[in-house]
């Protein structure tokens, strides 16, 4: 960790320790009462895969070509500054059958001690609480067993399925209700997680979950590993899905680092990008 990272933008370029390139932005710090600052991050091949099939799962996987300690490490300084975490069912199902990238950080590994002492010294919870959002309903209570010791919050339509709200109220989990329809909006979900006291809200879910923040306008900023690798595949998923966003989301770049030492083979790109605003 300790190989140094190149920055390319803003000029002047310079080199940058990797530990502390994330959690010095202080992302706690940006939101207010009635508009958290929203932000999410990814990591995606040079031909934009964040996820693929294969022949042994049930579920796409993130390719593991592309994972590594160095993108791992910011992604866990990025939960290290959040009130709160939105995730999806999608995860607690794959976690229920083995197939989830990881556990929800921030990890409790040594080589995360400085994100833990961090949250401690800004006066966070040791762990941000937990978001789930979903339509379904279809969260194994078992998948939250893990998480017990923060609070854990689903969010869905009004529409939902009664029957599984019932479940989940009587299994200790509070419901919010962020849309008409059977799931979320996005200006809702904020509007409500507000309400809460969250102030920073990090989305570590997928194309769906990232779509929904898109379409309402309420994401601030992208985070976005790009490694330099093809990886082709007929079955994968993107960045976001969803329908066409009319006009494109304009995006402004607002930092720019190269890391050579990483992954195997390659280079990647830490980039950043702030939602341009009217
Ligand atoms: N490379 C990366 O950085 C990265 C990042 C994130 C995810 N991924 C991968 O990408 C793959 C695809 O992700 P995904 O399709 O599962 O994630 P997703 O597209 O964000 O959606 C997952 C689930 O979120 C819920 N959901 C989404 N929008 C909602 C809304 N507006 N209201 C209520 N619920 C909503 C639904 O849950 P229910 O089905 O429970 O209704 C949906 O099935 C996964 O394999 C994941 O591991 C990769």
């Amino acid at each position: 960790m300790n190989k140094r990272v190149t920055r390319l933008y803003p000029l002047p370029s310079g080199e940058y320790s990797l530990q502390g390139l994330y959690l010095e932005q202080a992302l706690h710090a940006p939101g207010c009462p009635d508009k958290p600052f929203v932000y999410s991050n990814f990591i995606t091949s040079l031909d934009g895969r964040i996820a693929i099939a294969s022949k042994d799962r049930a579920t796409h996987l993130v390719p593991t070509a592309i994972t590594n300690p160095r993108d791992w490490r910011l992604y866990q300084e990025l939960a290290g500054q959040a009130d709160l975490l939105i995730t999806s069912g999608r995860f607690f199902r794959q976690l229920k059958i083995d197939e989830a990238q990881d556990v929800l950080p921030v990890s409790t590994h040594a080589n995360y001690a400085d994100i833990r002492d961090w949250r401690s010294r800004h006066g966070l919870p040791p762990q941000p609480d937990i978001a789930i959002l979903s339509r379904s309903l279809a969260i194994p209570l078992e998948s939250l067993e893990a998480y017990r010791d923060r609070r854990i919050l689903v969010v869905t339509g009004s529409a939902a399925d009664p029957r599984r709200i019932d479940q989940l109220t009587a299994a200790g989990i509070d419901v919010l209700f962020a849309g008409s329809g059977t799931g979320a909006t996005g200006d809702e979900l904020v509007a409500k997680l507000a309400d809460q006291g969250y102030r920073s809200l990090y989305t570590i879910a997928g194309p769906d979950v990232l779509h929904t923040l898109l379409e309402a306008g309420v994401l601030d900023r992208l985070y976005l590993t790009i490694t330099h690798q093809l990886l082709a595949g007929d079955d994968y998923d993107t960045l976001t899905r969803g329908s066409l966003l009319a006009p494109a989301l304009g995006m402004q770049l607002r930092s720019l680092y190269l890391d050579t030492h990483a992954p195997d083979g390659a280079s990647q790109w830490f980039s950043v990008f702030e939602t341009r605003r009217a």
